[in-house]
């Protein structure tokens, strides 16, 4: 395309990629930091319900609109015992928690995670301790979570107040057992067969579980693809989705290759698919293994720890990332793959929910707020619903380091069960606007076209306690429709939301 401030798309609503799972727009509540504790729970917080949920983040928690929350870990899971966190508060032990350094006082549990799925709205996804743990364990909890009762563990559990099961379905059969770093770590043929042989029994007690087989931290990790390979080689019956975990951030200011961190995302997506495929072709399998991305994110790892005044501190502040509108712009990206992706990536998670890498944060007995990132999340998640269409694009291309040439503009468009078409666009160029002309005449007629814009002149501009509401979407009044030619014009470095009704 000759003008370079000029991108062009057309999709028809007749050629669809796929549905679009409910489990795409999960999150994650892990035991790190203040994500659980003055996060999700804090018993004196003004706010707090008769269970000690913080009433102010359980509203913000319902405008994001998660689907589905993965718990309790991430790498605390593999030092993790889950009987540590059941029945009466004051019995409960406090150990050290090893991944992350910290005291674990255990006054929040399964129990308690159950209702906080219950109270948003949410499905559970648990994950399993096969770190330190295995197999028995990995039993003792399924029959205490999902068994009605008449046995040990779930009349236990009824005698902790929850008659009813738990009925927990989607399972992580650990958490990136490929890194050195996690406890436990195993080779790809140790924890293959762990894998198989944990979903096996698991599915003696209840054959209708979803399970999640741990593939690898990331596509950077020196056994990306050997690692699916032979993981799936001993488990593909008896799992049925692959992990994949990813973080962005930008390197040595790069930044025209941190907007274009979603193609980093796409190539991991296709090697995993590749790998998931070839794995089944071989065994001559019908079934097809799908993509978990159970975590992923903006996260600015090479930033340094806070001080700790103590060892072994209680819910400390880690990982409080404060995002840019940048940063909110990127990581709409990465929703777009998602949603473009999803006939294969059929659950995924943000990593994590509230504090720690989070789109929602909190003072301690204070107020709760939306960090940039909380908009790209709430939008995909209220307008991405429906049926994702085949689009076709034609865009001005920009050079990046990492990636060579990058389309600028990033879509996809969601036909919605009310009608409407939604399309969610970015315009990874960092200086100039993009005008995006969408062709209407495949589409069916339409009265209004609405469009939501996040950006803003500092990229560096984020909200915070002393100014929550810095960065914001605002209505886009650029819009013009003619001769069957829908035009917005995109900002630089933006997020957009295009709603044809
Ligand atoms: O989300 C933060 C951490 O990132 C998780 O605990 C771990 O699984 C990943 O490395």
């Amino acid at each position: 395309m000759a003008d370079h401030h000029r991108a062009r798309i057309e999709f028809d609503p007749r050629f669809t990629v796929a549905e679009v799972p409910d489990r795409l727009f999960g999150s994650f509540v892990e035991h790190l930091g203040r994500c659980v504790y003055t996060g999700i729970y804090e018993p004196d917080h003004p706010t707090a319900t008769p269970e000690g949920l913080r009433g102010d983040v359980l509203d913000l928690i319902a405008e994001l609109g998660p689907t589905m929350i993965r718990y309790p870990g991430g790498n605390y899971v593999s030092g993790h015992r889950w009987e540590d966190g059941i029945g009466p508060k004051q019995d409960r032990p406090r150990r050290l928690d090893l991944a992350w350094r910290t005291t674990e006082t255990n006054q929040f549990g399964l129990g308690e995670f159950i209702t906080f799925c219950r109270t948003v709205g949410v499905e559970p996804n648990m994950a399993l301790n096969l770190g330190t743990r295995g197999l028995e364990e990995a039993l003792d909890l399924l029959e205490y979570a999902n068994h009605p009762g008449g046995t040990h563990w779930s009349d236990l559990r009824r005698s902790h107040g929850h008659a009813e099961p738990f009925d927990i379905k989607l399972w992580c059969l650990g958490n990136e057992m490929d890194g050195p770093w996690q406890i436990g770590q195993r080779t790809a043929t140790e924890y293959g067969r762990i894998a198989d042989q944990t979903a096996r029994a698991m599915r003696m007690i209840d054959p209708g579980l979803d399970l999640v087989a741990c593939g690898s931290s990331s596509r950077a990790m020196p056994t990306f693809g050997a690692w699916e390979a032979e993981v799936l080689a001993q488990s593909y019956e008896s799992v049925d989705y692959i992990s994949a975990h990813a973080y962005y951030q930008p390197h040595g200011g790069d930044l025209a290759s941190f907007m274009a961190s979603a193609q980093d995302m796409e190539l991991f997506i296709d090697g995993v698919i590749a790998t998931a495929d070839a794995v089944g072709a071989k065994l001559k399998s019908d079934k097809k293994i799908n993509i978990a991305f159970d975590e992923w994110n903006v996260w600015y790892q090479d930033a340094p720890a806070p001080e700790q005044a103590e060892p072994w501190p209680v819910a400390p502040r880690q990982l409080e990332d404060v995002y840019s509108a940048m940063d909110a712009v990127v990581f709409g990206s990465l929703l777009i793959t998602l949603l473009r992706r999803c006939d294969r990536v059929t659950a995924a998670c943000l990593a994590q929910l509230v504090n720690v890498i989070a789109p929602i944060m909190t003072e301690p007995g204070g107020p709760a707020w939306r960090q940039t990132t909380f908009y790209p999340f709430a939008e995909a998640s209220a307008h991405g619903r429906g049926t994702v269409l085949g689009v076709n694009a034609d865009a001005p291309v920009l050079d990046t380091a990492k990636y060579g040439e990058v389309p600028a503009l990033h879509s996809v468009a969601v036909a919605n069960e009310d009608g409407t078409i939604t399309v969610f666009a970015v315009n990874r160029d960092l200086e100039s606007p993009l005008s995006l002309e969408i062709d209407a005449a495949t589409l069916p007629a339409f009265t209004d076209v609405a469009v939501s814009t996040l950006t803003d002149a500092d990229p560096h501009a984020k909200n915070t306690l002393a100014e929550p509401e810095r960065v914001t979407p605002a209505v886009n009044k650029e819009v013009t429709v003619k001769e069957g030619l829908i035009t917005v014009e995109l900002p630089p470095m933006s997020w957009n939301t295009i709603r044809i009704a």
